[in-house]
């Protein structure tokens, strides 16, 4: 991770290896009007040209970067990640993006740490030498708020926050056998008390003893096909001064097969990403701990892998759920709702006042929104609205969805349980999940975040998005905290 700092230095005198320039339409271009010029840059948002300064920076190389008019937040730190991952062999940039504010600068802050991130863990190291792919080391962003204690505090939330960015995306791109329901619950536990938030996070894990002690039915049997029994993770985060309590489960499956109901090769080739929501609300437990907001949090990571087995569930049985009611289970594809249930069921007895879930659900709320949208669906309209608020300051991008009005008659009809866990009709496939999970929640405010569409990038980096995990979740999720505390 490079170190990022904040100077109030001109961009033609800054040393660094490169400099990132931004510009706008309007700008005069200076000593580099002609060079940009001949190079074809138009300004069109987005646009990116190299070039060797020639002397006119003390940067030897400059990227210019077209900006709009006014960038928002957003815009730059798009542009701070394009410009750093650009930046290829340079160890120090110095980036002149042109922050308005505060929040800009933090965003700027944000897109150099979620730009710079890569997953090599499993990658050889190259043989008989020591050379290594050049790392950025240190980044500075230019601007006159440089010297303000609410900018370089700013910055500090960035870090804290693209960490737990970017630890979300490390256990998404972890392979599945490397990172089965025993692995994750270890994983988070020893993260949680290797960070700063350690003293003030606790954790406890739930064993499959444990899960059956209480009742967990849900987790249990969408567990029962693995030769790795799952795990309940809880963090608790209760600060002494906290204005509200705001549950965060997550669906943690760290491999969906499909179960007996079996997925095709091809439609199970990412489903290590199916463990993105739980990773997410982790990650973010971490940060708003770090951050030290006054919101009580407690969060559930629900744990399992998904296989076929001669023990495994069966279309057709009934789960016994945390809540006490009966479930039918008729396709065991459909197991990220069976274990959410539990975690849901667990945050309303904590008296939680708000919950917020976060799953990779289903593929119908990529049908419907694509793969950079995430689905919010809620019981709440005035909460549904907060966490789309939240969304949109934090820059992830989300959609409200409805959880129509029918889809509760086919959740209760059953013949033999309380509940029927999947919709016979393939139409409205996230909907019914949503109208699903709500039968768990009681009367608490909720909104659920489908996130099978963005938590994962199969195609090459874009702006701060890498390929493979994204950890999309994290920064809605801190930045609800923030609101909620009132801290902003
Ligand atoms: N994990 C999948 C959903 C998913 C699909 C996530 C694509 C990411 C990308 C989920 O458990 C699932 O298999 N859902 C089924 C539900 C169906 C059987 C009702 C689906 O969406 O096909
Ligand atoms: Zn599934
Ligand atoms: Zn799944």
């Amino acid at each position: 991770m490079p170190s990022v700092t904040l100077s109030t230095s001109k961009p033609t005198t800054t040393r660094a290896d490169v400099l990132i320039l931004g510009i706008r339409g309007d700008e005069d271009k200076g000593d580099l009007a002609e060079t940009l010029e001949l190079l074809g840059f138009s300004g069109e948002k987005g646009q990116t040209v190299r070039f060797p300064s020639g002397g006119v920076t003390a940067a030897p190389v400059v990227i210019a970067i077209a900006l709009p008019d006014e960038p928002t937040a957003e815009d730059l730190r798009r542009a701070a990640a394009k410009g750093v991952r650009e930046a290829k062999n340079a160890r120090s940039v110095a980036l002149a993006l042109h922050p308005a504010g505060v929040d800009e600068v933090e965003a700027i802050a944000e897109g150099v740490t979620l730009g710079t991130y890569s997953f090599d863990a499993f990658k050889s190291k190259p043989k008989g030498g020591t050379k290594k792919a050049v790392e950025l080391a240190s980044a500075v962003i230019l601007t006159p708020f440089a010297r303000q204690t609410t900018a370089t505090k700013a910055v500090e939330r960035a870090a804290t926050v693209a960490e737990a960015v970017n630890t979300a995306r490390d256990w998404v791109n972890t392979p599945p056998g490397d990172l089965r329901p025993a692995d994750f619950a270890e994983s988070i536990t020893a993260h949680v008390n290797s960070t700063a938030a350690g003293s003030d996070v606790k954790v406890s894990v739930w064993d499959e003893k444990r899960l059956a002690k209480e009742r967990c039915g849900g987790i249990l049997g969408v567990g029962r096909g693995s030769d790795s029994p799952p795990r309940l993770v809880v963090l608790t985060y209760e600060p002494a001064n906290a204005v509200s309590h705001l549950a965060l489960v997550g669906k943690g499956i760290t491999f969906d097969s499909g179960g007996l109901s079996i997925k095709s090769g091809p439609g199970m080739s990412t489903m290590k990403i199916d463990m993105a929501g739980a990773a997410a609300v982790v990650a973010a437990t971490v940060a708003i701990a770090r951050l030290g907001l006054p919101v009580r949090i407690t969060a559930y990571a629900c744990i399992a892998e998904n296989m076929p087995s001669g023990d495994a569930t069966r279309p057709g049985d009934v789960l016994h759920m945390r809540n006490g009611s009966t479930v039918e289970v008729l396709n065991t594809d459909a197991e990220g709702r069976l274990v959410l249930a539990d975690g849901l069921a667990l945050a309303v007895e904590a008296k939680a006042d708000r919950i917020v879930d976060v799953a990779t659900l289903t593929g119908a709320c990529v049908v419907a929104l694509g793969e950079r949208t995430a689905g919010i669906l809620s019981n709440d309209e005035e909460f549904a609205d907060t966490v789309l608020a939240s969304s949109r300051s934090a820059g992830e991008s989300m959609w409200p969805l409805p959880i129509a009005e029918e889809m509760k008659q086919t959740v209760h009809s059953s013949n033999v349980a309380d509940l029927r866990q999947h919709n016979p009709k393939p139409y409205g496939g996230a909907l019914f999940a949503a109208a699903f999970l709500r039968e768990f929640v009681a009367e608490v405010p909720w909104a659920h975040l489908d996130i099978a569409g963005p938590s994962f990038n199969d195609g090459s980096a874009y702006d701060y998005t890498p390929n493979g995990g994204t950890g999309v979740g994290v920064r809605t999720l801190v930045r609800l905290a923030t609101e909620l505390a009132g801290a902003r």
